[in-house]
């Protein structure tokens, strides 16, 4: 089973995702948890390429490129090896990102982000678990958890508002995203997620 965390940077989308493997290990099942961008050695690498520095860095056609890069390498090391020995998949961000982030809220790249996963990925996971928050709480936590890699959360509220509408457009699009509540406490949201656990 291949499972898949997303929502808007601060959402707690990765809280839920280790409580969520945390809770299948206590069940006696092999989890592999992973990230994106990340997960591989080389997706780790390109991550910090990605994450850290100036809004302005790359463009986002490039950007786009170095998420692909990063996601084929996790999942040629990560993710198929796990998924192949029966293991469960656990990843707190996968390619409903892209869509959102590179394919909608700078330029629209919607067809080359689809071309690109469609050549490249092809590997859509079984389940995606859609954390939904106002950006106006989760900046909050954001900007409170601080380190390195916030390049995206300078782009600010509004940024994140488009990114809030586009994960809502896919979840209405596609029966594999469910759409949980991120409002209230950890343990409020895990309680959604379990009911909503394919
Ligand atoms: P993440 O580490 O999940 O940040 P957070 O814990 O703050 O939610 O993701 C880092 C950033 O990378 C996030 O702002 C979204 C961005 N991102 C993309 O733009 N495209 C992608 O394909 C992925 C996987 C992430």
């Amino acid at each position: 089973m291949f499972l898949s965390f997303e929502g808007i940077d601060g959402s707690g989308k990765s809280t839920q995702a280790r409580r969520l493997a945390e809770h299948l290990r206590g069940q006696g099942r092999e989890v592999v948890l992973t990230r994106e961008p990340g997960g591989s050695e080389g997706a780790e690498e390109i991550r910090a390429l990605v994450l850290r520095g100036d809004p302005g860095r790359w463009s986002p056609e490039t950007e786009l490129l170095l998420f692909n890069a990063a996601r084929r390498d996790n999942l040629e090391r990560t993710i198929r090896p796990a998924l192949d020995r029966g293991a469960v998949v656990i990843c707190d961000r996968y390619a409903d990102s892209t869509r959102v982030y590179q394919g909608l809220t700078r330029h629209d790249l919607t067809a080359k982000v689809d071309a690109l996963h469609d050549l490249m990925i092809g590997r859509e996971p079984d389940a995606t678990f859609l954390i939904d928050l106002d950006p106006a709480v989760a900046l909050g936590r954001g900007i409170e958890r601080g380190g390195p890699d916030l390049r995206f959360e300078a782009f600010g509220e509004d940024f994140q508002h488009r990114v809030r509408a586009g994960f809502l457009d896919l979840a209405a699009r596609h029966d594999r995203i469910r759409r949980i509540d991120g409002t209230g406490t950890a343990d409020a949201v895990f309680a959604r997620v379990l009911d909503r656990l394919p």
